[in-house]
């Protein structure tokens, strides 16, 4: 078996890789309702139940939890889990295993189960969450195990921190939600801070796991300065620690004060989304209720149907981008696009859609047909001067005055150079060119790439209001041979 090692050193065993091998994806679907994987055990095979406990008390077992700890000889747990369920394992050999010696508890449940014994490997929350159950398999099929032979292996799910910890503050898990874990200790801090990033920006409630411990004290203030570039200085945070367990303890602060709160190895953060708020000391994430109906029990708000998508929904929100560009002529297609906080693109997009009555403020646009990126710009030669505006990801703005004349490519790069200037665009980005036009003032030539953000764009330039004589049919010419779309 090889291994591989990538730039951030994530390791791939090369039996692996990042397509399951066959077997293995059918073995998957071979998981019965019981959670079970492979054989329930052979003659002289034994069993592995993956057990999660919950967050700990005795009453968020589950029965078949207690069950299958019951049913094991062998209990194999963190010291502190083991203590959870000392009534359980009168009679059974225990294996108490400390916090670095995970992979010991695998091979060790492995060892007993080729040996016929039942295994219960027992971990808190549920086990699959940041939890023994991958890294047993891991270790398993490093071995030489499949599911379908030898020992089998049943997985029995717990209640994990997060649903635990949000029981105890009110409702923040109302809408969706993800969980990011602040430990350095396996996963490198480019990966952790990229996703605290995407959850940021994508509006996430986020329920950070190890959050922070006594060598861990710089996590918790990063991840902070992260989120906050997206996210309120008063978001509504909780902090629990120890839910459903002796020392339990809830703390209500926000995203700007979190890190000056009691915050250890047993905490979790739950930072709410841009609708989150306190009422009444609860934290509550609406489901969404109050955007359809008014004051919630009352009647269906105009323009929207109970039981039908959002007026703002898949179909319905380039209509809604449609009446805003009707309603606000003076914004810029920038302007709204930050309003409906989307790439332009997708205003272009939803202009590209307008037709009859469905207007888009005097815009019109079309998309320029495919492999005609290249034609485009050859069509630009005939369009007179012309403004460029180039945006770099940072924010800084590149507006020059040029002549299509002062195009050339070459390989990937599109160089714009004269004596004053020399700008140089990477055309690989390039994915989709539109062709914009607003009533008798605006001609604009966009090209996005493949998020749909603007790689750059070029417009006719006018003189005391008027284009120099001619482009504009050249302009228009180009819109007939090269554009796609609705005939507006
Ligand atoms: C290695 S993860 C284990 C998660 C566990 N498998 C689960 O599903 O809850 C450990 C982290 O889970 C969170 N955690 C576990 N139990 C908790 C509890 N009772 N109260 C609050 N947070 C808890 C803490 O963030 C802790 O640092």
């Amino acid at each position: 078996m090889t291994c591989t090692c990538d730039r951030l050193g994530w390791v791939k065993s090369g039996r692996k890789g990042s397509q399951p091998p066959s077997c293995i994806a059918e073995k998957q679907l071979d998981v019965n309702a019981m959670g079970t994987v492979g054989t329930t055990g052979a003659m002289n095979e034994g069993k592995i139940f993956l057990v999660g406990l919950g967050p700990g008390a005795a009453e968020h077992m589950s029965g078949r939890a207690r069950r299958a700890i019951a049913a094991a000889n062998v209990v194999i747990g963190y010291g502190k889990y083991v203590d959870l369920v000392k009534d359980l394992i009168d009679g059974k050999e225990v294996i108490r295993k400390g916090m670095t010696q995970e992979v010991d508890r695998c091979v060790a449940a492995g060892e007993r189960a080729r040996a016929g014994k039942t295994v219960a490997l027992i971990s808190s929350g549920d086990i699959g969450v940041y939890g023994m159950a991958g890294l047993t398999f891991e270790v398993l099929l490093q071995s030489g195990w499949n599911p379908g032979d030898g020992i089998g292996v049943e997985l029995i799910p717990g209640i994990t921190a997060l649903s635990a910890c949000a029981s105890l503050v009110g409702a923040p898990l109302g809408h969706d939600f993800c969980t990011i874990s602040l430990s350095d200790l396996l996963t490198p801090w480019p990966v952790i801070a990229r996703r605290l990033e995407a959850a940021g920006r994508g509006d996430f409630v986020i329920a950070l796991y190890n959050p922070r411990s006594g060598r861990r004290q710089g996590q918790l203030l990063e991840a902070r300065r992260i989120l906050l570039r997206d996210r309120r200085p008063d978001t509504p945070v909780a902090i629990v620690h120890s839910a459903y367990r002796e020392r339990q303890a809830v703390q209500l602060s926000t995203l700007n004060e979190m890190t000056e709160c009691d915050i250890g190895m047993l905490s979790t953060v739950l930072i709410g989304n841009g609708s989150t708020y306190f009422d009444a000391g609860l934290m509550i994430t609406p489901r969404g209720y109050g955007r359809k109906y008014a004051g919630l029990t009352g009647e269906v708000k105009e323009g929207e149907r109970s039981g039908r998508s959002l007026s703002m929904g898949f179909n319905g929100w380039k209509a809604c981008v449609r009446r805003f560009l009707s309603d606000n002529p003076d914004q810029s297609l920038r302007q709204v696009a930050r309003y409906f906080d989307v790439p332009l693109g997708e205003i272009l997009e939803a202009v590209g859609e307008a037709g009859g009555e469905d207007s888009a403020g005097g815009y019109a646009a079309v998309t320029i047909r495919p492999g005609g990126e290249a034609e485009i710009l050859e069509a630009a030669r005939d369009w007179g001067r012309l403004r460029a505006v180039v945006r770099s990801e940072a924010g800084a703005v590149s507006e020059l005055l040029l002549h299509a004349s002062d195009f050339s490519r070459r390989g990937d790069w599109l160089n714009l150079t004269n004596e004053h200037f020399h700008l140089h665009i990477d055309w690989s980005r390039v994915h989709r060119g539109w062709l914009l036009r607003r009533s008798a003032d605006l001609c604009s030539l966009y090209f996005t790439d493949a998020r749909q953000d603007v790689v750059f764009s070029l417009s006719l330039v006018r003189n005391e209001g008027r284009f120099e004589q001619g482009v504009e049919q050249c302009f228009e010419q180009a819109w007939e041979r090269l554009g796609v779309g609705k005939r507006q």
